[in-house]
């Protein structure tokens, strides 16, 4: 076919701007049904991961995706030995990136993990976010990064380098929880982007580097900051409806409502609501943000009555993470933490089964010889 009879055939199709109703991947490893308001991780649905370790997600979402299954305990280990590893590529980068903020430090970490690292490379990605995280965190607060500890569970070291001191069980179990119910989600715009780089087989790295730089944007990973802004910002119950009565009719977007999936409210939502609630840390916050919630609903709901928006997950990953003791700065990357497990396993299941992904656009430009 020529050039222009394939521009002539493209020009008669209609573009699915934002792929809302594209189905571009087959997948076992998540469903989000967002009429439901359902979402299944790997044949579980996600409330009964609730109360699972960060570990046993792995297991599940990695099953059958690696050359050596690994079970819960191994992935502990294993873990274990890439925090230590990533600790050490780290130490002599980190001095260098004190003008940069907290995500785009995580981003650059990241990439200078190598291509010829001798551990799986899913492990080692998995393994080095928290250690990054954590360092980035005490570096704002001039503090030195701390030694991981090889035979706490991921969840465990993750507090302990960030504050140096046990964390308590309770915190552990809240941290576990948020990581579990971040673990992934169907294909989401970061997750998309890592299985297109994964597609051209660029490597794990790679993948998940271009992973974090689309979960950064404000209308995805970027969200749970800005919600405690607000919260701030709001300051007191008198203040709530004129808030956000005002912001909205500014034509401006309250931070965790909406979504593009789900026309109800976000099962994870609820998940991380009940775990924040089981946090004495996270109580004072909990009664302010749930009366904002029910304000925004109401408002929202006049605004679209008719597909009214919901909460989303990042509402209550605020409370979450504030109350484990991450700063905010911090929460975009214990995202990534999170979803970490989800890219990689996507990355996996992309290298085992797909095809290079490579859409078309349909050319509105000028033609040559019409200028
Ligand atoms: N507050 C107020 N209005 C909103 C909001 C919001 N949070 N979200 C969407 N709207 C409005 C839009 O202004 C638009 O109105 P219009 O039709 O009158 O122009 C309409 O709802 C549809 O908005 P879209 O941007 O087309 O919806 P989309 O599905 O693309 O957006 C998104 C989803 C990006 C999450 C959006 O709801 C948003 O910006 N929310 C705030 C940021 C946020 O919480 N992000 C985290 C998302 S969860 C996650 O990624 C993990």
């Amino acid at each position: 076919m020529t050039i222009n009879a394939v521009a002539q055939t493209l020009a008669g199709q209609s573009v699915a701007a934002g792929l809302d109703d594209v189905v571009a991947a087959e997948t076992r490893l998540s469903h989000v049904d967002g009429q439901a308001g359902e979402l299944i991780i790997s044949g579980f649905h996600l409330h009964q991961l609730a109360d699972w370790s960060f570990e046993q997600v792995l297991e599940l979402l990695w099953r059958d995706l690696t050359p050596e299954p690994m079970d819960a305990a191994r992935i502990r280990e294993a873990l274990g030995k890439a925090r230590v590893r990533a600790h050490t590529l780290m130490q002599p980068l980190l001095p260098g990136l004190a003008h940069l903020n907290a995500v785009e430090r995580l981003r650059l970490l990241l990439s200078a993990l190598p291509d010829e690292e001798h551990l799986p490379h899913h492990v080692m990605a998995v393994g080095a976010v928290p250690v990054f995280t954590a360092a980035i965190a005490r570096q704002a607060s001039g503090l030195k990064p701390i030694a991981p500890d090889a035979s706490l569970s991921h969840a465990e070291d993750f507090l302990k380098l960030l504050r140096n001191e046990m964390p308590t069980s309770d915190k552990v179990t809240a941290l576990d929880t948020y990581l579990a119910t971040v673990s992934d989600h169907g294909l989401n715009a970061s997750t998309f982007t890592a299985r297109v780089i994964a597609s051209t087989k660029a490597g794990m790295f790679s993948s998940v580097v271009g992973g974090l730089c689309a979960l950064k944007g404000p209308l995805h990973g970027g969200a749970p900051g800005p919600v405690l802004d607000m919260l701030d910002a709001i300051g007191t119950e008198k203040n709530i409806r004129p808030w956000l009565t005002d912001t909205l009719a500014r034509g401006e977007r309250l931070m965790g409502f909406g979504h593009r999936i789900y026309r109800v409210r976000d099962p994870r939502a609820n998940v991380l609501k009940g775990a924040v609630s089981r946090l004495k840390e996270g109580s004072e916050r909990i009664g302010f943000a749930g009366k904002v919630e029910a304000v925004a609903l109401e408002l929202l709901k006049e605004k679209k009555p008719l597909r009214p928006l919901q909460t989303n997950v990042e509402f209550y990953t605020a409370l979450v993470l504030e109350a484990v003791g991450f700063p905010r700065e911090s929460f975009t990357n214990v995202f990534a933490a999170g979803r970490m497990a989800g890219w990689t396993a996507h990355v996996l299941e992309q290298e085992q089964t797909g095809r290079l992904i490579r859409p078309q656009s349909r050319y509105i430009g000028q033609r040559a010889g019409s200028f």
